[in-house]
């Protein structure tokens, strides 16, 4: 099929590169002119694991190709889909004047030659599946004057679940796929497109093998409505997930129980489910709080006030706090001293650091008269150019980082700090203080290695003062 993607950000790229890969021809757009220049000369504008050898191979099956104009390939396609960014205005509730410029441009494009589908896959406030409707036919009619009848398109709901830094496998190998869509005719050219994935008949790419046990994905089809809920649920329930294991973990601090163990131990129940109960220094990211605002907003304006979800956020901001209260525990004045930071990325394996948790650590730690210095695997270039006033000294390696430092706090758990090797950073430092904000480090390993180690709802001294050993799963 012939498809346009709106939008080259971690959703429009990914998306564009995976359907080109199934086959299709994809053409992506962005009005970002030097997003279109970097992807035409194979340059990455973001980083996501094995998106420039997806893009290789796609451009070699389906083809894709980058433009800033959207006329000519939204005028020949069947599918458009709208991809373009739903930042948090101030009052919480989603900005949407790219989408309502993309939605409007998409309508100027078409012609009676064939149906098209308009996708919107950015996360929109339930009931904007309305307003795209309404916004291509505004850009219809203005367009055409007085063809609004002959040009026949479906409006549909495609929300998107991928997670930045494992983008490409979640888009090849969903767990789910939702189409919401009013009419038969819309779910149909939707359930073609998506055929390949669904049916997972496509070859899989020698670097990313298809999971084992997957066959079939799951393809769930509803109303518009519904799924535009169903994305700001499903954010929802994994930030509020989060922020339960983060409040267990503070009350296991307190009493001395290990929150790993515990995590463990209510992660092997089938209902509860092991993943997204790790404590740390809070989530962030682009969607959860952006999300969670915005579902808390649309809430408010029917009259319902979620405390749950307020609750969610309230104690995701608390738990970032923990970073500074632990240093002041351990170092009693911030002021003058020297804090390295390992990770700003806000989770692994991405460059985004939008809503990041070191942003506020770092931006408190200077606040208070504290020297911030910071590496980053892949985020330092992104983080220096979109946060020029934040005074932090970037470095070149996580030893240059501790070198001299006061305190370490781990902030990012990226897969190559778990093999740093902690004695050598611990002989650098001017006082060996560990904060290990995502609980990455064993304990006892860190304190053997010299360090005054302190994790997440863990407790200072050992729980285990019999000597046995770490719980074991029979
Ligand atoms: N990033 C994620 O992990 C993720 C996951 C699921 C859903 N989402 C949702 O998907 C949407 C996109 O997110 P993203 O992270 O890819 O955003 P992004 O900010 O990385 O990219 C958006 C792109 O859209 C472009 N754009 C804006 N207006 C345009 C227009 N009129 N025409 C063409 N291009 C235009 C921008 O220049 C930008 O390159 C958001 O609604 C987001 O909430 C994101």
């Amino acid at each position: 099929m012939r498809v346009t993607v709106i939008g080259t950000g971690y959703v429009g790229t990914v998306t564009g590169a995976c359907l080109a890969y199934c086959g299709h021809r994809v053409t992506c757009v962005d009005t970002d002119a030097r997003k279109i220049e970097k992807l035409r000369r194979g340059e990455m504008p973001i980083y996501e694991p094995w998106l420039e050898e997806l893009l290789q191979l796609a451009a070699a099956r389906g083809g894709i190709d980058f433009t800033t104009g959207l006329e000519a390939p939204a005028a020949e396609s069947d599918v458009i889909f709208i991809a373009v960014g739903t930042p948090p205005l101030e009052t919480g509730e989603a900005n949407l004047c790219y989408l309502e410029a993309a939605a409007r441009s998409s309508g100027a494009a078409m012609d009676d030659s064939r149906f098209r589908v308009v996708v919107n896959k950015s996360t929109v406030p339930v009931g904007s599946g309305n307003l795209v409707d309404t916004l291509v036919r505004e850009g219809i009619g203005e367009a055409h004057p007085g063809q609004l009848k002959r040009i026949h398109f479906g409006v549909a709901s495609n929300p998107e679940f991928l997670r930045e830094g494992n983008a490409i496998a979640d888009s090849l190998y969903p767990d789910r796929i939702v189409l919401g869509a009013e009419e038969e005719r819309t779910l149909q050219v939707l359930r073609e497109l998506y055929g390949p994935l669904i049916a997972q008949s496509f070859e899989a790419p020698a670097f990313l093998p298809r999971p084992a046990a997957l066959a079939q994905v799951p393809v769930v089809t509803t109303t518009l409505t519904s799924a535009e809920m169903i994305k700001y649920a499903a954010n929802a329930f994994l930030a509020v997930k989060i922020g339960f294991a983060n409040e267990v973990a503070n009350i296991c601090e307190r009493v001395g129980a290990e929150a790993p163990e515990v995590m463990t131990g209510i992660g092997l129940d089938a209902r509860i489910g092991a993943r997204f109960l790790n404590p740390g220094l809070g989530w962030g990211g682009s969607c959860f709080g952006k999300d969670i605002q915005s579902l808390l907003h649309t809430a408010r304006e029917y009259g319902y006030r979620s405390r749950l979800l307020e609750a969610a956020l309230e104690v995701n901001l608390a738990q970032r706090q923990l970073a500074i209260q632990k240093l002041q525990e351990k170092l009693f004045i911030l002021k003058g001293r020297t804090i390295a930071l390992l990770g700003l990325a806000f989770k692994p394996e991405t460059d985004d650091l939008r809503d990041a948790p070191s942003l506020q650590i770092a931006e408190r730690l200077l606040q208070m008269g504290a020297r911030v210095k910071a590496y980053d695997p892949i985020a330092m270039e992104a983080c220096r150019e979109s946060y020029p006033a934040l005074r932090i000294q970037y470095c070149g390696s996580a030893e240059d980082a501790a070198q001299d430092a006061d305190a370490l706090v781990l902030v990012t758990e990226w897969k190559q700090f778990a093999s740093l090797d902690l004695r050598g950073l611990a002989k650098r430092m001017a006082r060996a203080i560990l904060v290990d904000g995502r609980n990455l480090f064993d304990p006892e390993t860190a304190r053997q290695a010299g360090f005054d180690y302190c994790g997440i709802g863990r407790p200072q001294r050992a729980a285990r003062t019999n000597g046995a050993a770490a719980p074991t799963m029979t």
